[in-house]
């Protein structure tokens, strides 16, 4: 990381927004939950969620096993692809919109893609960026500092015959996926909270001429916000200031419910936040790594051990939003759910097949949330996180909840995800190096 951040500086990747003030205005995208694209929403059972999530998980624990010593074999790249809100992104010029994951686990922003292929094909219903038909779109170099050091962590790959020769990426994702292509500098256009629009120029993209894989279903690509020196928070810094912001709507809400990433500073959000705590962008990168001090049920602080939230010692958190479920390692997993089933044993509990909730119970009759003691994070600096309980709570199957933890396993990655976050607004500060947040309706 030290190398690829040095290096990084020796190129410039200029971003011009085609606007004269950008002091009070903010780049917006509008987010809707995955579930809404699909044809079929109810067809995405939880089964499927959860699915993606683990292998996620899986890959979220061995990216930093690999990033802590093992050397990265060139050219099997892995990258980790589940996600449950999109967006949509303008990229090349003229500009044509694609829809993308939004993701704050991953470092490159990429799109379905055609560079250099004879003939139009058949492209399964995705929309395609045809590289050639862009003015902007200039590929980079396999013989440059960029693709043989700087793109390394992004899985670029060391072929190279001719020095003009694009430089190539192989993505091989857990599940069996995989995403190829190259990358290229490219304009992506996006929407401003004042009605206008501003072009980003340069902008690192990935074209991916191929990619299959059950996480991307409904997308044309992956719009990635890790922390990262590629990242789009990252380049609209200069432009709009260090902030980002979302609001996830339920994941169960309606179709026609959503709302805003944020890049910037955005005046409307302010008055939600009321609680702060540190964001280490350095501890598990390129994750947005939180420190959590315990968990509290009601008044009740639980028995778990100190190292469970050490990320030095192994442990640590993410605050994630390309994963649904919320992992705990074995130590806070074990006394956060014998804590809450406590509050349910009046119930009938109910085994649901392919899913890792080990306490799913019928609710139709007898259950009331209410009963239910509030859980707690507490952070560092003080903050306390009380997700809403239905964040917690989770809608399995008909008339059946289940406690909506995952097991991570002894030494684990602890993984705030989406549906944790649900219905609160997250503001990210990477100069700062805060997380402020505060509940919301999202709308
Ligand atoms: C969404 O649609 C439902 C019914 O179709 C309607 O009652 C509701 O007001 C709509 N919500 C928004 C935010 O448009
Ligand atoms: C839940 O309990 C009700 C009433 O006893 C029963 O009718 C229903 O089938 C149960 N549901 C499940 C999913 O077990």
């Amino acid at each position: 990381m030290q190398r690829l951040r040095i290096l990084s500086c020796l190129i410039t990747i200029l971003l011009i927004a085609a606007v004269d003030s950008t002091k009070d205005t903010a780049v917006r995208f509008q987010l809707t939950h995955r579930d809404t694209l699909l044809p079929k929403p109810h067809v995405r059972s939880i089964e499927d969620m959860v699915g993606d999530d683990q292998k996620r998980h899986n890959l979220i624990s061995r990216k930093r096993k690999l990033k802590e010593g093992v050397k990265m074999p060139l050219g099997s790249g892995i990258d980790y692809g589940t996600a449950q809100y999109f967006t949509e992104v303008s990229v090349g010029t003229p500009a044509k919109k694609f829809t993308v994951v939004v993701d704050t686990g991953s470092e490159l922003t990429w799109v379905n893609c055609k560079y250099r292929v004879r003939g139009k094909g058949k492209d399964e219903n995705r929309r395609v960026f045809l590289a050639e038909e862009s003015k902007t779109f200039k590929t980079v170099g396999c013989s440059t500092q960029t693709c043989k050091l700087d793109l390394m962590n992004l899985f670029s790959l060391s072929t190279c015959p001719t020095p003009s020769t694009p430089c190539a990426y192989d993505y091989r994702y857990a599940d069996g996926s995989a995403a190829l292509g190259v990358f290229a500098k490219e304009t992506v256009t996006v929407g401003l909270t004042n009605g206008g629009t501003a072009r980003l120029d340069d902008f690192l993209i990935g074209c991916s001429s191929s990619f299959t894989g059950k996480s991307l279903r409904g997308a044309d690509g992956v719009l990635g916000l890790a922390h990262s020196d590629f990242s789009l928070t990252s380049k609209t810094t200069s432009l709009f200031g260090s902030k980002f912001s979302y609001c996830l709507v339920d994941h169960l809400s309606p179709k026609n419910v959503s709302n805003y990433l944020i890049i910037g500073s955005s005046s409307t959000t302010k008055t939600a936040f009321r609680r702060t705590t540190p964001i280490d962008l350095n501890l598990i990168p390129p994750f947005y790594s939180i420190n959590v001090n315990g968990i509290s049920l009601g008044n009740t602080l639980l028995d778990i051990p100190r190292q469970v939230w050490n990320a030095a010692a192994g442990g640590g958190t993410i605050l994630d939003s390309g994963t649904s479920l919320t992992f705990l390692a074995d130590a806070a997993y074990k006394p956060v759910v014998t804590g809450l089933s406590r509050y349910l044993v009046a119930l009938k509990r109910v085994k649901l097949e392919g899913v890792p909730f080990e306490y799913c119970f019928n609710s139709t009759s007898g259950f009331n949330e209410r009963n239910l003691p509030q859980l707690t994070f507490h952070l560092k600096g003080g903050a306390r996180f009380d997700p809403h309980r239905r964040s917690y709570l989770i809608d399995a199957a008909p008339g059946v909840k289940c406690l909506g933890f995952v097991s991570a396993g002894t030494q684990a990655t602890n993984v705030v995800g989406n549906i944790m976050q649900q219905n609160y607004l997250w503001e990210f500060d990477l100069k700062a190096s805060a997380l402020s947040f505060g509940p919301s309706t999202c709308t």
